[in-house]
């Protein structure tokens, strides 16, 4: 097995603030970069912070931001580096810092609480529900998500604009919503319930200007924009601009005046 020295930046602090630290570090083949982390943490600095679970790249937990890149540390192999690199490792961007690597995700939590869950169909019990096999690979692929909140933190419009956050739920919540809008059997229209509003009014649909940067880090190859996102975004607009919903909105403001 060949081995070699790597040079590592880690950035190290808290909420008040922190800086880079410089780590020479042993590299084996075949190793990634949370084992390095963790190579740092035996060897020099037993008080780094960082979150991981199952070094599987199922568990979503060991996000951070490698040479600025939202990446997952155990799915992120040496072999990718040269050997001269610097091998920056920052936690991640958009969320505020606990310690160290670790960041406070609770905004995702959060944003996951606001949108309303999925409404059975009425009349029909648990194991009669019926679909068509492409309705279930159409939300199978969303529900790969590992919750690692890669595509929160990179998407721009909270990445700079922490004033975004209250109004946006970001590209892993609004796929929930395109999620449930597209499901056969979700009926939460019967209750009044309309998601393509909801996701334009309470969701933040229209601070999604399709670049697909959630995509390009989605470690599930998940395609957030493409199936998820576009779709929303048609539906939401046929639904503005379809001449029979406008009349139906027009009548119910009139009935309701
Ligand atoms: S496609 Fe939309 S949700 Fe995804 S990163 Fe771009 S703006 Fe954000
Ligand atoms: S959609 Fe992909 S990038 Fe976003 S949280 Fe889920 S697995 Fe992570
Ligand atoms: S440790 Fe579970 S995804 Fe990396």
């Amino acid at each position: 097995m060949s081995s070699y020295d790597a040079r590592f930046r880690v950035w190290r602090g808290d909420a008040e603030g922190g800086d880079l630290t410089d780590f020479s570090v042993k590299v084996n083949d075949g190793e990634v970069v949370l084992d390095i982390i963790h190579r740092i943490q035996a060897t020099q600095a037993s008080d780094l912070a960082v979150r991981w679970n199952c070094k599987a790249g199922k568990c979503g937990s060991c996000s951070a931001e490698i040479n600025g890149r939202p990446r997952l540390m155990c799915m992120t192999r040496m072999s990718v580096f040269d050997r001269e690199d610097v091998i920056t490792v920052t936690p991640l961007r958009a969320f505020p810092v606990v310690r160290d690597l670790v960041t406070d995700v609770g905004f995702n939590y959060a944003k996951a609480r606001e949108i309303p869950a999925f409404v059975p169909p009425a009349g029909v019990g648990p194991g009669e529900y019926r679909m068509q096999q492409e309705d279930v690979d159409r939300s199978q692929e969303f529900r790969k998500c590992i919750e690692c909140f890669l595509c929160q933190d990179t998407c721009h419009a909270v990445r700079d604009h922490e004033e975004n956050k209250a109004a946006f739920a970001g590209p892993r919540f609004l796929m929930r919503v395109a999620e449930l809008d597209m499901h056969p059997l979700d009926a939460a229209s019967d209750s009044g319930l309309d998601r393509k509003r909801t996701a334009q009014e309470d969701h933040g649909l229209g601070y999604c200007n399709i670049t697909k940067c959630c995509t390009e880090v989605c470690p599930e190859g998940i395609h957030i924009t493409d199936n998820a996102l576009i779709p929303l975004k048609e539906r939401a607009v046929d639904r503005k601009y379809d001449p029979v919903v406008w009349l139906g909105n027009k009548i119910r403001r009139r009935s309701s005046s």
